[in-house]
């Protein structure tokens, strides 16, 4: 049985990196006013108090986006990030509650636009069912997000982007993605496909990049923030987003913010980051 909640871990660094990248590539895709697919095949439960239980334990969201909350100097495309959040947290001066992927992503889609959000868990899904009764072109299901990359590529807008965000939590996941982004591309090879991954521990994450390397697909975009130097020792100390048929705005977009991120998120200075091309065009 599934133990992982992502409510321990909501709003922390890792969410930031991964929800800026993720709204970035939903601005680009809406530069152009046909419609788009969405795909989020790990969804998690959509929506999370901060101030639960879980939440409060770890207390991982204060790195996170309770680093940037407060801030005035915030770049652009991170203060819209954080507008976001603001909106969900009824543009109130607390930080209670904050988005995951699904949420962030619906409050950003257009009435052309329409999306898919998958979640396996049993306790998960029910939230996540909860926090989109509202949204006419949004679709919950309970299910194996990764068997809906097949299923529902390619889109009949022909114009997509999937969220592959697993919680790593069986060690299969790592080849699981890989598989999930060559199915993908084999039906729909102008999509735009995010994979997140945490680094705990570097061969794992090198696991994916070789898997991605030898499928032969071009134009494969990394890009990482690490809280602290690789390690041996328990616990993620990176993470990462890898982008194919990245919008060709987001290397620099992302180049442009990361050393901001990198200095707000991580203050006591052992942070890094880097963008670079698993494959380029
Ligand atoms: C890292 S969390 C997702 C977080 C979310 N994408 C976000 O950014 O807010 C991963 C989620 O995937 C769910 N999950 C695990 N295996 C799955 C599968 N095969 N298909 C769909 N969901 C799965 C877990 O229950 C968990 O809620």
């Amino acid at each position: 049985m599934l133990s992982y909640r992502h409510s321990f871990h909501a709003g922390n660094h890792a969410d930031v990196l991964k929800h800026i990248v993720l709204m970035l590539i939903i601005e680009s895709l809406q530069q152009k006013d046909k419609g788009f697919y969405y795909l989020d095949t790990h969804s998690g439960a959509g929506r999370y108090r901060l101030f639960s239980a879980e939440a409060e334990k770890t207390a991982e969201y204060v790195d996170g986006i309770g680093r940037l909350w407060g801030r005035e100097d915030l770049p652009p495309e991170v203060a819209r990030y954080v507008a976001l959040i603001k909106k969900l947290n009824y543009g109130g001066k607390e930080l209670r509650y904050y988005a995951g992927s699904p949420l962030l992503a619906a409050n950003l889609l257009r009435p052309q636009d329409r999306a898919l959000m998958m979640e396996l868990h049993p306790s998960e899904f029910p939230l996540l069912r909860n926090n989109f009764k509202e949204f006419e072109n949004v679709t919950v299901k309970i299910g194996d997000g990764f068997q809906q990359v097949k299923a529902t590529l390619p889109p009949k807008e022909r114009r997509g982007l999937v969220l592959i965000d697993p919680p790593y939590e069986l060690k299969e996941d790592y080849d699981l993605v890989v598989k999930a982004i060559e199915e993908g591309y084999k039906r729909f090879a102008t999509g735009v496909y995010a994979i997140w991954y945490p680094v705990v521990l570097r061969q794992q994450t090198k696991r994916i990049i070789k898997g991605l390397e030898a499928s032969g697909i071009r134009k494969i975009l990394q890009i990482e923030l690490a809280v602290r130097p690789d390690s041996d020792q328990r616990g993620m100390t990176a993470s990462g987003m890898i982008v194919v048929n990245p919008p060709w705005t987001l290397e620099q977009q992302m180049k442009s913010i990361l050393p901001y991120l990198t200095t707000a998120l991580v203050p006591q200075g052992t942070g890094s980051w880097s963008v670079n091309w698993i494959t380029p065009e």
